[in-house]
């Protein structure tokens, strides 16, 4: 064998060896978050808003993935699409935990997650992330802004973002308008793989919710521990009667 032959099969080799890497431990690298994407100062961030679904080796990440787990089985029996979160108060943990199901969601591998923040009078679902929307739904809705210039990438695989865009006073009437109501249908069926989370106002201290409330599949209730009454949540469920809502997550015990 002359020094090309034996360049040329040393070459043939190495693609073989290439093409020989396990075909799943590509598939794992694709869908775990891309490493080092997390600076420490996104983590530190992370941490004081309580998002920690990322996490590998943590107590509280397993407990959002119980609540992943157990939310998936609810959804995947009825072949629901949708899920709002919603809650009874202000500051009940709806946007924590809208973000930590979100997360812990696209790391389940098998589905892509679409966030929307309908908090359209206090928008926040962006911060912990640390994300500075251009343009949000409140564009789309009102601005005729193209979606896909509202869209934002977090810095996890698998996850879009639809802030809600400059805060508006309208919320419900813009929650409750055939626009809105057509992009939440068009948000359901484009992709059969994606879930989309939508992070909600509260049930007892807006009307948003409700208006809404019929273009989702489920609905996940937020309570309180140690603050939330018995006699709120039964207002809330009441006022939630009618729609589907799957399980309640009782939040604020670590
Ligand atoms: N399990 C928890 N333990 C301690 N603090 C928490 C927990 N969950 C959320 N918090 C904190 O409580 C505050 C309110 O949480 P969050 O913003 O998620 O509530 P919210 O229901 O979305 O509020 P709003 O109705 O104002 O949108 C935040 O500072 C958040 O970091
Ligand atoms: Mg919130």
């Amino acid at each position: 064998m002359d020094r090309l032959e034996r360049a040329l099969e040393k070459a043939r080799q190495k693609r073989a060896t290439l093409r020989a890497v396990p075909a799943q431990d590509n598939a794992r690298t694709a869908i775990l978050p891309a490493p080092n994407s997390l600076s420490p100062d996104d983590e530190r961030r992370l941490d004081a808003y309580r998002i920690v679904a990322h996490r590998p080796r943590s107590q509280k990440a397993d407990i959002y993935r119980q609540l992943r787990t157990k939310v998936l089985h609810k959804m995947n029996a009825s072949g629901f699409k949708t899920l709002a979160v919603t809650s009874p108060y202000y500051g009940d943990g709806k946007t924590t935990v809208t973000l930590n199901l979100g997360i812990s969601l696209a790391l389940d591998l098998k589905q892509t997650v679409l966030l929307v923040d309908l908090d359209l009078r206090k928008p926040c679902l962006h911060r912990p992330l640390n994300l500075t929307p251009q343009a949000g739904l409140t564009d789309y809705l009102l601005r005729q802004k193209p979606l896909v210039d509202c869209l934002l990438r977090p810095p996890f695989e698998r996850i879009s973002l639809l802030p809600a865009g400059p805060a508006s006073e309208q919320s419900s009437e813009l929650l409750a308008s055939p626009k809105m109501i057509n992009l939440a249908h068009e948000l359901k069926t484009r992709y059969a793989d994606r879930f989309v989370l939508y992070d909600m106002p509260p049930v007892l201290a807006q009307d948003d919710s409700i208006a809404f409330l019929p273009q989702v599949d489920a609905i996940l209730v937020v309570i309180r521990d140690g603050v939330t009454k018995i006699d709120d949540l039964k207002r809330c469920l009441n006022a939630l009667s009618g729609a589907n809502v799957i399980g309640t997550v009782l939040n604020n015990c670590w």
